[in-house]
């Protein structure tokens, strides 16, 4: 199991929080927007890199009450596509923070189930980058308790482009015709082939964009948006998020 730090045992409202927890009905697959580590920073007056320097501890607890509490799938946007047009030296941050996370924690996703699955155009990542998140998906492969898809130079027009362009090959080359086109074929072209659609998308630092993260897979998914910055989000905040979860209808475009 992780290791438990002092700071870590439970506070009146996260035990009230779990308590009322459906543990029937929780969310099978979470998707985060971690978002407001720069403001996090500014506002202490620290470099922006600081801010995402905190924010991988929030990664790491959410890590943690999500395996406690067995969602299956968690997909974090770590770095996007347009990402690249910030300082070279965030953009370095941000590629070290990803392959020092990888290599100290390797151990621990290890030993608690968590599958790492990149997603994103990996290939047009810095060599290092590349080489840090290749050895983590082979590491971790076998690994079902939790799929962690970690989404690095990830856009989702982008990810529909290429779905749309090896499935026109796919016709061209006579292996699939027009009809046979539909939601799930085009499902199975994605990064996420296999795995449910989230059920809860969090964004955190007060935001309402989408922020061309998951955009197809987001269809029917609930929203949670707080003013809490990433780096100050905790376990309690994602408990907060199920609870709210749990008390919504959910009814796919029908009627209940
Ligand atoms: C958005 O905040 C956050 C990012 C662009 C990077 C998120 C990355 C991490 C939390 C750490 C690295 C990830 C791993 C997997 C180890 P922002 O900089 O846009 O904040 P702002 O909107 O306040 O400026």
């Amino acid at each position: 199991m992780f290791k438990k730090l002092p700071e870590e045992r439970k506070t009146a409202e996260e035990t009230g929080l779990l308590a009322r927890i459906d543990r029937s009905r929780l969310p099978q697959h979470i998707a985060i927007i971690m978002d407001g580590n720069g403001r996090w920073a500014q506002r202490r007056g620290l470099p922006r890199t600081l801010g995402h320097r905190a924010g991988v501890e929030s990664l790491r607890d959410v890590v943690k009450i999500c395996v406690e509490l067995g969602i299956r799938f968690l997909t974090v946007y770590a770095f996007s596509t347009e990402n690249w047009k910030r300082p070279r030296e965030e953009i370095n941050t941000l590629m070290n923070l990803l392959i020092e996370y990888l290599q100290k924690e390797i151990d621990e996703l290890c030993a608690n189930g968590i599958r790492i699955n990149p997603i994103g155009k990996l290939e047009e990542l810095p060599a290092s980058a590349q080489k840090a998140v290749l050895m983590a998906r082979e590491r971790t492969r076998l690994n079902r308790r939790l799929t962690l898809n970690v989404a690095l130079n990830y856009g989702s027009r982008s990810e529909l482009v290429e779905a749309v362009r090896t499935l026109a090959q796919k016709v061209r080359r006579g292996e699939l015709a027009p009809g046979e086109i539909d939601e799930k074929l085009i499902s199975s072209h994605l990064y996420t082939a296999g795995q449910p659609d989230p059920d809860l998308l969090i964004r955190p630092s007060g935001d309402y964009r989408v922020s061309n993260f998951l955009l197809w897979q987001l269809a029917y998914t609930e929203f949670w948006l707080t003013p809490v910055l990433w780096p100050d989000f905790r376990r309690v905040h994602l408990l907060q998020a199920i609870v709210d979860f749990q008390s919504r209808e959910r009814r796919f475009g029908g009627l209940l």
